[in-house]
């Protein structure tokens, strides 16, 4: 079952035409890959997908239903959820209290102040509590829940901002280069965590440059080039794709070992 479709969905900067007319399927329970040079245009479809900017052209469809140029907000109250950088955390509270934040968030959208101190709140609030700590429990970072959210080396930040955006209990969620910087075992465990996410049933939309992350991790990889799909597939026949290979792994047929 598709829960996300592009149809020919383009946006041009002027005479720039960062996205062509791109069509997508993405199918509800999967984690999809989505590849290319530098410029070719994959921040832009998550941006269009988000809300961000606007098409000039297409389609967005969500579970059915047309979406095209909905509000950020609107389009995440659907339940589309995408991660930000890393600067998105709080860093000055610990772990705990930033899931708790994003958990409260969406639960019902009040002060600061009553979220602290009304005793109206407080059972309320023991039940975020629980919710936070099984947030970061999916994440295998809940024995770090009474640290400093900025201390944290960057595998377990962009886990606390994996379980952030969990938080808003959404359908889809869009993780834009989730690894990036970091090094190989920070990667490991993310991709990881990243299969975690899946297997509570939330489709996943991934946009990443370190192929061997993509390849063991995406059940299907998009790959674009100017804007346009190039192709599409396994990660296996992606990987083969002669214009992949020259495209964007710089003619290295082992540069991604499937
Ligand atoms: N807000 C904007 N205004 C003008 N041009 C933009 C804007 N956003 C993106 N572009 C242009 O659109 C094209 C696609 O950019 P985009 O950021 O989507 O690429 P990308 O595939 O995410 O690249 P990278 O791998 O470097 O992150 C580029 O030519 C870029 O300069
Ligand atoms: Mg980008």
């Amino acid at each position: 079952m598709t829960i996300l479709e592009l149809k020919g969905l383009g946006r041009n900067f002027g005479e720039n035409v960062a996205v062509n007319s791109i069509d997508i399927d993405i199918k509800k329970g999967q984690i999809r890959g989505l590849i290319g040079p530098n410029g070719s245009g994959k921040t832009t479809i998550f941006n269009l997908i988000s809300g961000f900017i606007q098409p000039t052209r297409g389609k967005v469809i969500f579970q059915g239903e047309d979406i095209t140029g909905l509000a950020p907000h609107r389009v995440a109250k659907r339940g589309i959820a995408r991660t930000f950088q890393l600067t998105a955390l709080f860093k000055e509270m610990t772990v705990l209290e930033n899931v708790m934040m994003a958990c409260h968030l969406h639960v019902r959208a009040t002060l600061w102040e009553q979220f602290w101190r009304d005793k109206r709140t407080r059972r309320e609030e023991k039940e975020i509590e629980e919710k936070a700590v099984a947030l970061l429990d999916v994440m295998g970072i809940s024995n770090m829940k009474d640290e400093t959210a900025g201390d944290l080396p960057h595998g377990h930040q962009a886990a606390l901002g994996i379980a952030n955006v969990l938080a808003t209990e959404p359908k889809l969620i869009m993780l834009d280069e989730p690894v990036g910087g970091m090094n190989p075992t920070e990667t490991a465990e993310t991709m990881e965590r990243i299969q975690l996410v899946r297997e509570r049933g939330i489709t996943v939309f991934l946009v990443e440059h370190d192929m061997r992350a993509v390849t063991t991790t995406c059940d299907e990889i998009t790959c674009i080039n100017f804007g346009n799909k190039l192709t599409e597939g396994t990660p296996d026949a992606v990987c083969r794709h002669p214009e992949v290979i020259d495209a964007y792994l710089g003619g290295d047929v082992n540069a991604c070992s499937v």
